[in-house]
This record gives C-alpha cells, sequence and structure tokens, in this order.
C-alpha cells in the first residue's frame, strides 16, 4: 500500500515525465512530437485543443461514448475499430484491457487511448464495508484510507476511473440504494463524500495508483417517489440546496474529476438533459471543471421518458445540457447520430468539441498518451498486499454500530462457553458478508461470522454453524442475467422438506449449545440496485427462528446484517444484545468476531435515522416543526412519532460523560468565528471510542429551518477515566442556507440553539448569537 507522501512524490515523478522536455514517445526523445498533442510541454487543455483540431465529426461522436463490456476481446475489438467508443465500462482484466488499448493506440488513425471506467463502490479485490457502513464510522481519515487502496487495485488492473462515491443524501430506507450511500445527513454526507474523492484521485488527478472519481447521482434520485428504484423525483429547490446537493458540491471541491448525472426526472425534466441542473448549478454555481457521463443507458432513456422524439434527439439533448458523455448498453446514440446532427445544425459543433474536450483533457491529466498501458504481472502482487486486508479488518470494525447492550451482555468472554453456535442464513455466508457492489472478491478468502468466531476461540471452545432459514435472493437483478467472472451465483431454492430440517437442525444445535451467535437481516441482494422493499420487516423465516431459539432459556446475542435499517421491534424486545454489521466486507467476520469478545469496543454511530415502521418513511432527524412540537401534538395514533433510534446514535461499551458546550467569542460577524468546546471524559472501564456531534437550530428568520442540523463531529478515543477537550469552529458557512424566498444563499442574524452530545438527541445545550442584518451569504465557488 502507498502511503500519500509516496504517492505525492510519484506524481512529481509523473509531472517530470510527461512534461519534461524529453519525456514522452521516441519521436520526442530525438526532441521532435509526433504530434503537437504528442508534445508535453503543453498543458493538458492545450494538448486537448491540438487533438481536437485533427478530429472528424466520427472521431468527436465516438469519443463521447461509453459501452459496456461484459465478453470477450473478440467481440469488443472491433467497437474499438469502428472508432465508437473513447471508453469502455466492466472491462477488469489487465491482459485484455492491454489488448483493447493497443487498438486503440496503434490501429487507429489518432491513436486516441481509452479511458477504462469500472464500479469500484466498496473495494475491488479488497472488499470493505458497503459505502453505509463506512459512513457509520463517522470517521473520514478512514474512509479516504479504504478508497485509497480501493484506486490502488483498480488502478493497478488497468482502470482509471471510478463510478463512485454515490453522495445522494438517502432518506427513504424502502429505496435498496441507500446501501451506497453516506444516509441522510449533508453535512455527514459532504464529509464522506470528500474524503472518498481524497482517496481516489490522491493529491491530484493523474496521480500514480489513483484514480478519477465520479461522484453520482447527479442530482436527487434517492428521493424517488415511493422509494421505488428509477422512479420520478419531485424535489423544491430549498430542498436540493439545504439537503441533496452540499456532498456533490463538497465533492466538486475536493476535486473530483467526473460526475455522473442520475437517471430519473428531476422535477419533470431527466437529469441528463437539465441544463440548468447541469450547467448552471454544476459547472456556475459549483465550479466543476470536469466531465459529465450519462448513467447506463441514461441518454436515450429520454425517449422512454417521453422527454426525447427518439435517440438522436436524446444525444443531442444530453450534451447540450452538458451531459458530455454517454454511458450506454450495445452502440452509443451519440456514436450514432451527433455527427450527423451537427451536420443538420441540430447542434452547435462547439457544443460537441467542448465534451470532447472535457474528455481529452482527462485523458491527458491521467498521462494515457505517456503509458497507456499496465503492468500485468504488477497488478497480481497488489491485489494480493496484506495490507489491504488489514485496512479492510479496521474499517469494517469502525462500521459497527451497538444498538442494545442490555446488562452489559457484550462484550462476551472468551473461553466461558465450551460450545458455541453460529446460527442465521448469513452466519458463514461469504458472499452476504461482501455486500452488493463487489464484484472482483476473492471468495475464499472472505471471512464470514462463524469463521471469525471458531478462528478467535481456537481450541477454548467447539464452534459449530447451521443456516436455520433460506432467504429468497432478489432474482433477477440488474447482473443476475450477465454472467461476470469469479462472480457467485445464489444456491439453488431449498424445498419444504430440506427447509424444514435446516430449520430443526438449527433449533437442535442451538440447543446443544451454551451461547447462540444468530444473525438476521437481509441477504446482501436485498439492498443495492434494484433492490427496493415495500417493507422493512425481517425478511423469510427469520423470526420464527428467533423465536425457537430464544424459547430455549439459552444466552442468545444477535449480529443483524442488512444495507438499510429493518424493523426489529419483536428482536429489540428480546435480545439482550444486538450488533449492527452492515456487510462488512473481506475482513467483516474476524471484525465481528473481535468486537463480540472485546477485542474492540464498537464505535460507530448510525448514519441515518431508524425507524420504527415503514409507515414513518420518510423520517430524518432534521425536520422543522409545524403546527406544534411533536412532544405536544401526535403525529399518528397507532405508534409514536419517534423513530426507533435516532441519527448519530450507537452504545458502546464503556460509558461517555460530555460536558455542557462552551462558546468563545460572539457574536459571530461577515467573516468572523465562535468557538464550541465541550469536555469529553470516558468514565468507564474500557477504551472506546465517541462520535461526539455537534447540532444547531436557528431560532427565527426568513425560514423555518430544522429543529436541528448537524454541523460538526469528531471521533475520538478514551482511554478509562482519560478526558479531552473538543472544539468546533462556527463560522457563516455554518449558519447560512439557501432561501426558497430570496432565491440565494443567506445569514439570517438572531439567537441559535447549540447542542453537542453523543446522538442528535444531544441534550447539552448553549446558544450563541448571529449578529449583524441580514445578508447574503457566500455559495459554493
Ligand atoms: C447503473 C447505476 O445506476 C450506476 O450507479 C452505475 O455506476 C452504472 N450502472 C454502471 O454500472
Amino acid at each position: 500500500m502507498r502511503s500519500f507522501k509516496l504517492a505525492a512524490m510519484a506524481l512529481a515523478g509523473v509531472a517530470a515525465m510527461s512534461f519534461g522536455a524529453n519525456a514522452g514517445t521516441a519521436q520526442q526523445a530525438a526532441g521532435k512530437p509526433a504530434t503537437p498533442w504528442h508534445n508535453a510541454a503543453l498543458s493538458p487543455e492545450q494538448r486537448a485543443q491540438a487533438l481536437l483540431r485533427a478530429m472528424t465529426l466520427e472521431e468527436k461522436a465516438g469519443q463521447v461514448s461509453q459501452q459496456f463490456m461484459f465478453g470477450a476481446f473478440e467481440q469488443f475489438a472491433p467497437v474499438v475499430r469502428s472508432g465508437k467508443v473513447g471508453s469502455l465500462l466492466f472491462v477488469t482484466d489487465p491482459a485484455i484491457i492491454n489488448r483493447l488499448q493497443k487498438v486503440a493506440v496503434e490501429e487507429m488513425r489518432l491513436k486516441i487511448p481509452l479511458i477504462f471506467g469500472y464500479d469500484v463502490i466498496h473495494g475491488f479485490r479488497t472488499i470493505f464495508p458497503v459505502p453505509i457502513g463506512n459512513a457509520a464510522s463517522w470517521d473520514p481519515a478512514s474512509v479516504e484510507q479504504v478508497q485509497q487502496v480501493a484506486a490502488e487495485e483498480a488502478r493497478a488492473v488497468g482502470l482509471h476511473w471510478a463510478f463512485s462515491p454515490m453522495v445522494d443524501i438517502a432518506r427513504d430506507p424502502r429505496w435498496g440504494r441507500i446501501v451506497e450511500g453516506a444516509g441522510e445527513d449533508p453535512f455527514l454526507g459532504a464529509a464522506m463524500a470528500a474524503a472518498q474523492v481524497r482517496g481516489f484521485q490522491g493529491p491530484a488527478i493523474g496521480t500514480p495508483s489513483h484514480i478519477i472519481a465520479g461522484p453520482k447521482h447527479f442530482a436527487g434520485y434517492a428521493a424517488a417517489d415511493g422509494g421505488r428504484d428509477y422512479d420520478s423525483v419531485y424535489i423544491a429547490d430549498t430542498q436540493l440546496y439545504n439537503v441533496i446537493l452540499p456532498p456533490f458540491a463538497a465533492a466538486v471541491q475536493a476535486g473530483a474529476g467526473n460526475i455522473m448525472s442520475a437517471y430519473m426526472d428531476l422535477n419533470d425534466v431527466p437529469a441528463v438533459a437539465n441544463h440548468w441542473l447541469l450547467t448552471d448549478v454544476l459547472r456556475g454555481q459549483m465550479g466543476f471543471q470536469g466531465w459529465v457521463v450519462s448513467d447506463a443507458n441514461g441518454t436515450k432513456n429520454q425517449v422512454i421518458q417521453h422527454f426525447a422524439r427518439d435517440e438522436a434527439d436524446a444525444a443531442v439533448r444530453s450534451i447540450a445540457a452538458g451531459n458530455d458523455m454517454e454511458m450506454s448498453f450495445g452502440p452509443a446514440a451519440s456514436a450514432e447520430t451527433l455527427a450527423a446532427s451537427v451536420r443538420a445544425g441540430k447542434l452547435p459543433q462547439a457544443t460537441l468539441d467542448r465534451a470532447v474536450l472535457r474528455i481529452l483533457t482527462a485523458k491527458f491529466r491521467m498521462g494515457l498518451f505517456e503509458q497507456p498501458f499496465v503492468d500485468e504481472a504488477a497488478a497480481k502482487t497488489v491485489l494480493a498486499d496484506p495490507a489491504h486486508r488489514a485496512v479492510a479488518q479496521r474499517a469494517a470494525e469502525r462500521a459497527l454500530v451497538l444498538l442494545k447492550n442490555d446488562g452489559d451482555a457484550l462484550p462476551l468472554v472468551a473461553g466461558a462457553n465450551k460450545r458455541v453456535a453460529v446460527i442465521g442464513a448469513m452466519a458463514n455466508s461469504k458472499r452476504d458478508m461482501l455486500g452488493p457492489w463487489a464484484f472482483q472478491y476473492d471468495l475464499p478468502e472472505t471471512v464470514t461470522v462463524f469463521e471469525g468466531v471458531r478462528d478467535r476461540l481456537g481450541a477454548s471452545a467447539t464452534v459449530e454453524t447451521a443456516p436455520g432459514v433460506q432467504l429468497k435472493r432478489n432474482v433477477p437483478s440488474m447482473f443476475e442475467s450477465i454472467t461476470i467472472p469469479g462472480v457467485a451465483k445464489p444456491e439453488p431454492r431449498w424445498d419444504a422438506a430440506r427447509a424444514a430440517r435446516e430449520f430443526e437442525r438449527a433449533v437442535a444445535l442451538a440447543k446443544a449449545s451454551d451461547l447462540v451467535i444468530l444473525t438476521l437481516g437481509e441477504a446482501e441482494d436485498m439492498s443495492g440496485e434494484g433492490a427496493s422493499r415495500a417493507d422493512l420487516k425481517l425478511p423469510g423465516d427469520q423470526l420464527r427462528l428467533f423465536d425457537a431459539i430464544g424459547a430455549l432459556g439459552k444466552k442468545v446475542v444477535v449480529v443483524t446484517m442488512s444495507g438499510r435499517p429493518l424493523e426489529l421491534d419483536q428482536v429489540l424486545d428480546r435480545a439482550p444484545a444486538i450488533l449492527h454489521a452492515w456487510y462488512g466486507g473481506t475482513r467483516g467476520g474476524t471484525a465481528i468476531a473481535r468486537a463480540l469478545f472485546g477485542d474492540v469496543n464498537p464505535g460507530g454511530k448510525l448514519p441515518i435515522t431508524w425507524p420504527r415502521s415503514v409507515g414513518q418513511v420518510p423520517i430524518y432527524y432534521a425536520h422543522n416543526t409545524t403546527h406544534s412540537p411533536k412532544e405536544q401534538a401526535k403525529r399518528y395514533w397507532d405508534i409514536p412519532s419517534t423513530p426507533q433510534f435516532e441519527f448519530g446514535y450507537g452504545l458502546s461499551y464503556t460509558r461517555f460523560a460530555i460536558s455542557e458546550p462552551r462558546i468563545t467569542g460572539g457574536p459571530l460577524l461577515p467573516g468572523g468565528r465562535i468557538t464550541v468546546s465541550t469536555e469529553v471524559t470516558n468514565t468507564g472501564t474500557r477504551a472506546g471510542d465517541e462520535v461526539v456531534q455537534l447540532y444547531i437550530h436557528q431560532r427565527a428568520g426568513r425560514a423555518s429551518r430544522p429543529v436541528r442540523e448537524l454541523k460538526g463531529f469528531h471521533r475520538i478515543t478514551l482511554q478509562p477515566g482519560e478526558r479531552r477537550s473538543v472544539t468546533f469552529d462556527v463560522g457563516e458557512n455554518v449558519v447560512r442556507y439557501w432561501n426558497g424566498a430570496v432565491k440565494d444563499w443567506v445569514v439570517d442574524p438572531g439567537t441559535f440553539d447549540v447542542w453537542v452530545g453523543a446522538s442528535s438527541n444531544a441534550d447539552q445545550h448553549a446558544t450563541f448569537v448571529v449578529g449583524g442584518s441580514p445578508r447574503p451569504a457566500k455559495g459554493w465557488k
């Protein structure tokens, strides 16, 4: 694994290689660049301009087109030769990448290298916790390191670009893709977005062992009607600016080289063809400099959406709106039609040129003209690096959230129970431990909960496992019909007799054991793309299994695994301890076992409000109060309107005391700052982590504002008895918001509440004053 320092030094090396007088091709070595764009003394933008001047309209239309490649080299070499692609996605074999690249840079007229993209979502070979689990760590530095490792592995096989991070703020757990993001909050989401961009890209685009980040899906995709994947989205501008867009703005500020536009209609205009969104907001207001790619078939989908007349119209309308590259299954509409559209006067050539320039500039910045090929032998060493697995284990440990721990049921004492049963559909399922959006994993090296516990206990106990139940898979999912090398297919369905036998076997095992570790939750493919659910109950026969095992009177601790919050009321009523593990990745089982037996102390916090019932959805902590406070006027008569677990919640094996906030400075005036400090003490007997959170609330102003909003957090580790001061900076960026009447960023003077604590229910309170008069605030740039 490379450190940042090493990467930065290597970057300096590459700069010398790319831009030095004698660098590059043989012709350059002789002092004469082969073409103006091979002149490494020019900037990437100048080289792109020079190359653009040599291109035909057809070559330009090919350059803005990207195709999925699920198939053999022989099938795709002709596609490259046809000149109808500038990029391919889903090729991951370095030998095939090199062969396809050879076609591009040796056989094609202008020898323009391809840029290879892939869904590097939560790891490449080493699989990390799913993104919502990474967010639960509340540890941007750890998440940055995770994506740095993912980038190194991806780059080693010849990839240049990740369709990641997904930075959609999601407040509806029915939506399956909630697993791919950082949860419900724009502040936490922005921190995670920026961290991931830094991890993927390193200090600058073109840093060796790094790849371009492509934050997605711009914008609003997570607010799909009814949580139904791909459905329409209606979002007021105030929600867009204050909730949905901040993580994108943070990713752009961190230097993201690419953005993926979203599939759906945003307020009746497909996001892929939304000029206001892709050009006015993304470039004008946020200052984005890279290129925008559509989601898969997003450009052509405008026809399905009854927006574009036909595919030619669709290609014109998306590129004109600012969507530079079309991602496509099969031939792209752009490659097929844009040249003719320019000739027919339906698209200004300058618009096509603008998109081509953005894509070529990225290829030059990545050094692809100097270094189009990848070292096939070196890839194996990088993918096998044990340091990467250590990063995965630490990340999985940091993602764990302790939901319940009555009577300090956890941690367990190793050796205290001689027969241990690890039961449940996910208990010994390697594929489920990896989570969705993982394709290049190594299944044998993936550690399940059972394996983790067995290895942890060694000779001190007999550890056995049984699934007890089988979960119905979410078939067909997007990738079910496609064979991807190495990707596991689900186990065949059990018949009724087998189901009955397995159930009894699991209960009998529990009966013969002193301790049961029961995994409950969802199979990995029950969340992710095309994996929305209409309810949030435990699927299948799991509750019956929980009841049957519970009736035995044994000690039972529950490990939940899912990519979304689930309705856990009956389990919560009866299980003394519940550890939520998301999907931990390659080393997930090791991390869970270490937490269960107290080698590590869980310190993650929920990045999303956990509802009691699906009927409460959407439910989020940063709501406004209208009519009367919730405590005084019920919102439902049949259930409480409060969640099961609030945003930011998570227990520890130790206890912390957090003192009243102390404000220094104020009133907060334009350009000024105040600080909020608190003292945090570990009052328990174990070392542990606390995530100290800061929330604010504007009491009055030109808009009703949320009851509280997260504006700062620090994850700290304290030894027993240790006390530490934690300080938050509050400037105008903390109190500004986008006002729907003014239609701009503003600051309203007045009194603000501030709370510090261990969750969004934090109760240590103070106030501060924002002085001056109502004023405009600085936007994102
Ligand atoms: C569709 C998904 O919406 C997107 O997130 C992904 O990156 C592309 N397909 C490519 O697989």
